[in-house]
């Protein structure tokens, strides 16, 4: 089988493809001058998407991922529908189907965190763009979902993973905590998973979010004096929900304060935020930036294995 990637993830998916003794092939992903994309399947590449299931890494993030995962996705159904007819005539002009195979592994899935419907009139987002995907190809993986239920009505098998046991591996080595904790609820299952593989006490903070800049986080006692502390969530944005609770950990005598999260987004200057509120800030790679230090390839090749044999049930 095959890992391929266009231009947003092509590193994570060579890891991916290393985890699981795979090919990786390259394909051509770039932008015209008014930014629009272009995608194309190489030659080279065009036998090797036939011949067995194909799993594309791409991130529908930014937006123009979303885009650039649609057109990957349609170009690799054509070539495995056949569909190579060209006006330079380049190669055979079709071929037999080769039958469904298409799978789309997600490392961070945008647009995740409109989950609900709050108010009359709105998008379900998470809902959309999943839609939107299960139209293109025949599996799904989605890498540290905010919110698995948004994606539980798929016409397609969705498979999730998650990085927790690379991030409490990563956390023991290079950390050592004393203490785990949860920023709000939402993220109780992942980071109480890490408490648990690393055999941690744990708790978590109740979260107010009054708008995407203001949080508030209601008290509780701790019992955090003299330790390390790792705080773990699914997503770091503008860091605000982790500055608010390292200083409630910091007032409650924590000596050093630690962020984790799978999916760095780092929006609006968050690192240099958070750097004068924790003492180090750990990333996957599902996202590229400066903190990505835990790979997450061994996360979405579960995830690969997993729908694989949902496919085959
Ligand atoms: C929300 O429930 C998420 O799990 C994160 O806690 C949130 O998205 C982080 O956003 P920010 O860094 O902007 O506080």
């Amino acid at each position: 089988m095959v890992v391929v990637s266009g231009s947003n993830s092509r590193a994570l998916a060579i890891d991916l493809a290393n985890e699981l003794g795979w090919d990786h092939h390259s394909l051509e992903a770039r932008r015209f001058p008014d930014s629009e994309g272009y995608i194309r399947i190489p030659e080279e590449a065009i036998e090797a998407v036939r011949k067995e299931p194909v799993i594309l890494v791409s991130n529908t993030f930014p937006d123009a991922g979303i885009v650039e995962t649609l057109l990957l996705l349609e170009a690799l159904r054509d070539v495995r529908a056949g569909r190579t007819e060209n006006l330079k005539e380049i190669g055979p002009q079709s071929m037999e189907s080769v039958g469904p195979g298409v799978i789309v592994a997600i490392p961070y899935f945008g647009y995740s965190r409109q989950d609900k419907r709050f108010r009359p009139g709105e998008a379900i987002s998470a809902k959309a763009i999943g839609k939107l995907l299960a139209s293109h190809c025949d599996g799904i993986v989605v890498f540290d979902l905010h919110a698995p239920a948004a994606l539980e009505e798929m016409p397609i098998p969705v498979a999730f993973t998650s990085a927790m046991p690379e991030i409490a591996a990563h956390l023991q080595e290079n950390v050592n905590p004393d203490f785990i904790l949860s920023p709000d609820k939402g993220a109780i299952d992942r980071a109480s998973a890490v408490a648990k593989s690393i055999g941690l006490p744990f708790s978590y903070l109740e979260k107010t979010r009054i708008d995407a800049h203001t949080i508030v986080h209601k008290a509780k006692d701790l019992q955090v004096d003299g330790k390390i502390v790792a705080i773990v969530d699914d997503m770091i944005a503008t860091g605000g929900t982790i500055c608010k609770a390292a200083d409630a950990l910091r007032n409650q005598g924590a000596t050093e304060v630690h962020a984790a999260c799978t999916h760095g987004l780092f929006t609006g200057g968050a690192i240099a935020r958070l750097s004068n509120h924790v003492d180090g800030v750990h990333a996957t790679s599902s996202l590229s930036n400066s903190r990505a230090v835990i790979s997450g390839g061994a996360a979405l090749a579960r995830g690969v294995r997993k729908i694989l044999d949902d496919l085959q049930k």
